[in-house]
């Protein structure tokens, strides 16, 4: 595992847009695997800076999101659908056969879940798997409790999840309490290399935890120290809890 540490969210957002960049240019076919949230909305900015203004071209490449909301049509205005359409898919030329997300509202989710995790699996692999992480350690939906060998399923999202994310509906009782989500064992299989991306110091604890504490499901995110090629890009803040980590044998680099 790699650490960057940057001065601030906006120097997070261009690093890692440069990331996703450098892949799409290496391999212009390549699969990226997507996250939502508020913390990647910086580098979906700066993508479709270089899209319109050094060209850069998604119309071979294929994206695979982690998560969706259930209950929640791709139109409903907090699907996370709708969060990549208007804040990255319909400023670039990705083709939208090449775009997949789970269906909320598919009629049977967990049908649903193994025909997407088969879509996964027949692409072959995902060259870069972008991850945001929760402040309880969650990565997509896998809560604490979600074992490694986890899979695309249908998941209860935790009460603290819930409140977290409760900021973008207009009240709390609104927020989906189920999403599917790519299991655990569907990001460390599949990915090929990993860009996890945190800002802010909510996210020091569960970021100091994934580095340096027990493997455990309690904390999904400690199980991405079993792949091989995993890059984490923090800013001072979500850092701030790594200051004895020079103690630690890690790769650091203080960007
Ligand atoms: C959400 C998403 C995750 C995301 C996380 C952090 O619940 N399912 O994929 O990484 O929460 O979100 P934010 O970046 O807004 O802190």
């Amino acid at each position: 595992m790699e650490i960057w540490i940057v001065e601030s969210k906006q120097e997070l957002s261009i690093i890692s847009a440069k990331f996703v960049a450098h892949t799409v240019r290496q391999k212009p076919n390549a699969v990226l695997g997507l996250a939502t949230g508020s913390t990647p909305l910086g580098m979906y900015k700066e993508l479709i800076q270089l899209h319109q203004e050094h060209s850069l071209d998604f119309s071979r490449v294929t994206t695979f999101n982690l998560d969706e909301y259930v209950g929640l049509s791709s139109n409903h205005p907090q699907s996370y659908y709708s969060y990549m359409y208007n804040h990255f898919f319909q400023h670039v030329n990705i083709l939208s056969e090449n775009i997949h997300i789970p269906r909320g509202d598919a009629p049977d989710p967990e049908w649903e879940c193994k025909m997407y995790e088969v879509a996964i699996t027949e692409e072959g692999q995902i060259d870069l798997q972008i991850l945001g992480i929760g402040s309880n350690g969650h990565i997509g939906f896998n809560e604490p409790g979600s074992s490694p060998e986890s899979v695309t399923r249908v998941v209860h999202l935790a009460e603290s999840t819930i409140k977290a994310n409760a900021r973008f509906f207009t009240s709390i009782e609104l927020v989906p309490c189920q999403s599917i989500t790519m299991g655990m064992k569907t990001i460390l299989i599949n990915a090929k290399r990993i860009l996890l991306l945190a800002s802010g110091e909510e996210k020091a604890e569960a970021v100091k935890r994934m580095i340096l504490g027990n493997l455990t499901p309690q904390l999904p995110a400690s199980f991405l120290r079993t792949h091989p090629n995993v890059t984490v890009i923090l800013d001072i803040e979500a850092a701030k809890q790594l200051r004895d980590v020079n103690k630690i044998p890690l790769s650091i680099v203080y960007m």
